[in-house]
């Protein structure tokens, strides 16, 4: 663990911009979560939204992995639902269900009476929580990184009422009704520009746009149906000055695409070898990824390894972000995420890797 005076290079930073740094910066999707006692602890006391909405509560979440492992930046602590709450939808998250939207958007009429929310009001938790979060890290050199989910992710679970399967619903509105699904995507659209945009002017110092469901959908209608809103969010998110990720899953048949949203950083899964999506997308785009997650389950030789064969893939080039493929399971050991993280710091890639 690092002593709470050490400032760290800006490593993090410098990698999304493909500079040189003197070692391979560190984070981990969901980084803050249920495998870490104190989060737990937190939660008998909270609601997982409770913790989003106070600021305090949210700041505290997000400082616990930072203080616990040798991180090179935080993630606010928060959800891609509850930005939703400023269309009209109600959002909850039940226990064993995952997260729930009440009011499903399923027709016209539900599409129409959306409301164009004040960013500024409907999400002042996490942008106040970002600026404590900033006076903790700042003094540490850590910097913080804000989120949101992509249109096409949002929509799924504003459609769907929650987790899925399949997306039927989604995909039938989608499909059938390309005109709403415009109407709905544009919503969005604004939405999360909208959001990030606020994240950066609070103090994030890089955005994520998390499209987790961006693989359920096949190259062309990726292309027709998700690519056109997030090129426009992360052109909106550019504006603000901070690297942008996009990251997604399942989406190894089309990185091409993924890269078309113009994002700074791709985010891959562990689907796809690090080196070959790198040859894909070209080198004008860092890359973050993409350890298997639930490597982490399995004795310690078995993460070293397979995070070794990802540190060689990457072979050193300038531009390489470690995390997980996706995010830390819950049945993860924090001893495992320690040596990780301590792991991929000391690493010497290779020679001819
Ligand atoms: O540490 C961090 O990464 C920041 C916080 C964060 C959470 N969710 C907290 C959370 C982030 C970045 C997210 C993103 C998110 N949320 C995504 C995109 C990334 C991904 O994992 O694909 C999605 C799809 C969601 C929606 C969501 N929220 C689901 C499907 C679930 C239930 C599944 C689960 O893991 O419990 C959540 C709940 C959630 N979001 C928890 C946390 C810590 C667990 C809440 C709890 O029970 O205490």
């Amino acid at each position: 663990m690092a002593g709470m005076t050490d400032i760290r290079p800006p490593r993090f930073l410098d990698a999304c911009r493909r500079k040189p740094v003197d070692k391979t910066p560190v984070w981990l999707m969901r980084q803050a979560g249920r495998y870490m006692a104190e989060y737990r602890e937190l939660r008998k006391d909270y609601g997982m939204l409770d913790l989003i909405h106070e600021p305090k509560l949210a700041c505290q979440v997000t400082m616990q992995p930072i203080d616990a492992f040798d991180l090179d930046a935080a993630i606010i602590f928060a959800d891609i639902l509850p930005p939703l709450e400023g269309l009209g939808l109600k959002v909850g998250f039940e226990a064993g269900e995952g997260p729930i939207v009440y009011n499903a958007v399923r027709d016209e009429a539900a599409i129409k009476s959306l409301k164009d929310p004040d960013i500024q009001e409907t999400t002042w938790f996490t942008l106040e929580a970002i600026k404590l979060v900033r006076q903790q890290l700042d003094p540490r050199g850590i910097p913080l990184i804000g989120f949101s989910g992509a249109p096409f992710t949002l929509a799924s679970y504003s459609v769907e009422g929650g987790s899925s399967k399949d997306f039927i619903l989604t995909k039938r509105l989608m499909m059938g009704r390309p005109d709403l699904w415009k109407q709905l995507m544009d919503k969005l659209t604004t939405l999360v520009g909208g959001y990030l945009k606020a994240q950066a002017e609070a103090g994030a110092q890089a955005l994520q746009i998390f499209d987790t469901w961006a693989g359920l959908l096949g190259p062309a209608d990726y292309a027709r149906f998700a690519l056109p809103y997030n090129r426009a969010i992360v052109q909106e998110a550019k504006t603000a000055g901070v690297p942008v990720i996009y990251f997604s899953t399942g989406t190894d048949g089309m990185l091409e695409l993924a890269a078309q949203t113009g994002a700074d950083v791709i985010g891959v899964d562990w689907r796809i070898d690090l080196a070959e999506a790198w040859r894909r997308i070209g080198p004008e785009f860092a890359i973050q990824g993409n350890l298997d997650p639930t490597c982490l389950l399995a004795d310690w030789p078995a993460v070293e390894e397979r995070t070794a064969a990802v540190l060689d893939s990457a072979g050193g080039r300038p531009g390489h972000i470690f995390n997980l493929g996706h995010g830390v399971l819950r049945e993860t050991s924090v001893e495992q995420v320690t040596r990780l993280v301590d792991f991929v710091h000391q690493y010497q890639v290779k020679p001819g890797a």
